[in-house]
Parts: C-alpha cells; sequence; structure tokens
C-alpha cells in the first residue's frame, strides 16, 4: 500500500520534528560526519528535543545555544515520568531511549551540552574550539538566531541546516528582494516564501546547481516545514554589516 504525501503529513505530530530532521541530517552528511570534532551544534534548541535525538538516542555529540534554561528541556533522566518525557519526544522517541544500547557507545543515553546563551556573531569567539571543530550548525525554528547561523557558518566554512519559521520583518528592515523586471524596485522581505528566497540569496544558494551541495528541502511535517542548507565552502560574502 502507497502512503501519500498527506498521509505522512498527518501521521508526523508536532513532536516527530526533531526526528523527521535528524534523519535529514543524516541522509545528508551522515552520521559519521556528523560526529567529527565537537560534532552538531544546534542553534536555539529550546527544549532539546533535537540534541536529544542526536546525541541521546544516536550518539552524536551536539551542544545547544539557547538562553532557555535546564529546567525546560527534555527530562529524560526522569524515569519515572514517561508520559511528560513521551509528550516531549514523541513515543518513538521513548521507546527507542528505552532500548538503546548503552553500553555500545560512551556517547548514548547522555544528554547533550547546554550554553544557555544568545547566539550572535560574536559567540565564536567566546567558544573557539566548540566551534571549530564542529560539524554543522543548525537550526529548527530559530527565530532570531538565524541569520547569524548563515554568518558565523560562512565565516567558519561550515555546513549548516535551518528550518527557518518566523521571518520578524519589523526587526530586519535590511532584508530586501528585487521586484520582478516589469514592477522593478525592491520589496522589503515580509512573509515566510519571501523569506527562504532572501536566505538562499544571502547564502549563495542561488548560484548552486548541484542540489548535492545544498538547497532547500520540505521536510514531512506540518507548520514551516522547509529545511535550507548547505555542505559546500562556496560562499557568497554575506553582509555582515546587518
Ligand atoms: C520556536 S522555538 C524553537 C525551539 C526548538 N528548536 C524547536 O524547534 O522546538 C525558538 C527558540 O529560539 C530561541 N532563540 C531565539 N533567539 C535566539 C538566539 N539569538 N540565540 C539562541 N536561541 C535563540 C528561544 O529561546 C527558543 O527556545
Amino acid at each position: 500500500m502507497t502512503i501519500s504525501n498527506e498521509e505522512i503529513i498527518s501521521r508526523s505530530s508536532h513532536a516527530s520534528r526533531a526526528s523527521i530532521f535528524v534523519e535529514f541530517l543524516l541522509s545528508r552528511f551522515s552520521s559519521d560526519y556528523l560526529s567529527t570534532g565537537t560534532g552538531v551544534i544546534d542553534v536555539a534548541g529550546g527544549r532539546g528535543a533535537v540534541a536529544f535525538e542526536l546525541q541521546t538516542l544516536r550518539g552524536i555529540p551536539c551542544t545547544i545555544i539557547d538562553p532557555r534554561g535546564n529546567e525546560d528541556c527534555v527530562n529524560m533522566t526522569d524515569n519515572k515520568n514517561p508520559l511528560h518525557t513521551g509528550e516531549i519526544v514523541g513515543k518513538t522517541g521513548w521507546k527507542a531511549f528505552k532500548k538503546l544500547p548503552q553500553e555500545k557507545n560512551g556517547l548514548y543515553g547522555t544528554f547533550a551540552t547546554r550554553l544557555p546563551v544568545m547566539f550572535n556573531d560574536s559567540i565564536p569567539d567566546q567558544y573557539p574550539s566548540l566551534f571549530r571543530d564542529c560539524s554543522i550548525i543548525i537550526g529548527m525554528h530559530p527565530d532570531s538566531a538565524t541569520d547569524f547561523i548563515i554568518k558565523v557558518a560562512a565565516r567558519l566554512g561550515k555546513p549548516w541546516a535551518i528550518v527557518p519559521c518566523c521571518v520578524f520583518p519589523t526587526a530586519n528592515p535590511h532584508r530586501k528582494l528585487l521586484n520582478p523586471p516589469e514592477i522593478g524596485g525592491e520589496r522589503p522581505v515580509v512573509g515566510y516564501e519571501d523569506y527562504i528566497e532572501w536566505l538562499k540569496i544571502e547564502s549563495g544558494l542561488k548560484d548552486i546547481v548541484d542540489n548535492n551541495v545544498g538547497g532547500v528541502d520540505w521536510l514531512r511535517f506540518r507548520g514551516r516545514s522547509l529545511v535550507v542548507w548547505k555542505s559546500a565552502v562556496l560562499w557568497k560574502s554575506v553582509n555582515t554589516t546587518s
């Protein structure tokens, strides 16, 4: 029986967004690559669902950068509270956690490191070895950190993958797109589609023809589910003054 896209989406609960994003990362970058050096930097990781999928379930080292404190995080250490944890990571995640081969790899069953700070383009200077040795910088709905991820990754020559969400046009009046020639002039970036377009231009993805190097893919969950990503170091210089 073939499952339609609509059915797949309707089966994909909010809680499984993290595992769908991680499956995407694994398919594009491989577990071995993601595990290199200090591993994945998860910017705006929130309650830690993506980091849980990476480090706790798969043994891929991960560092969350988000001012949210630990008290708000996925708490898989509380084994007596499976409903609470199941709500956050999904039943699949909970079942997978219970079956972890914890003896296989020192990182399985452990929790990501959390740096409770706001991410911006000066943060790498505060954690130089973490950023120098990381495999990739990612963000799932990273709000105000989105543009910084691209800037920082471009500067350090690191791959990145972002699932953009909010546009915040008022806070970002510098984002502009050219109108079609018949209209002329430029327009501010206000809507989601224009923001995706702007991110592609800013990051040089517009110039890439090989879709194994970077692009925009659709993740099968509800809501803002386009992932913009880049694996290569063929950077367009991005505006670091904005
Ligand atoms: C919409 S939530 C997404 C959380 C998580 N990635 C997810 O998909 O469930 C946005 C998160 O971004 C964090 N955030 C916003 N701006 C940030 C910044 N500049 N640096 C780090 N985290 C930021 C917030 O604290 C919040 O946890």
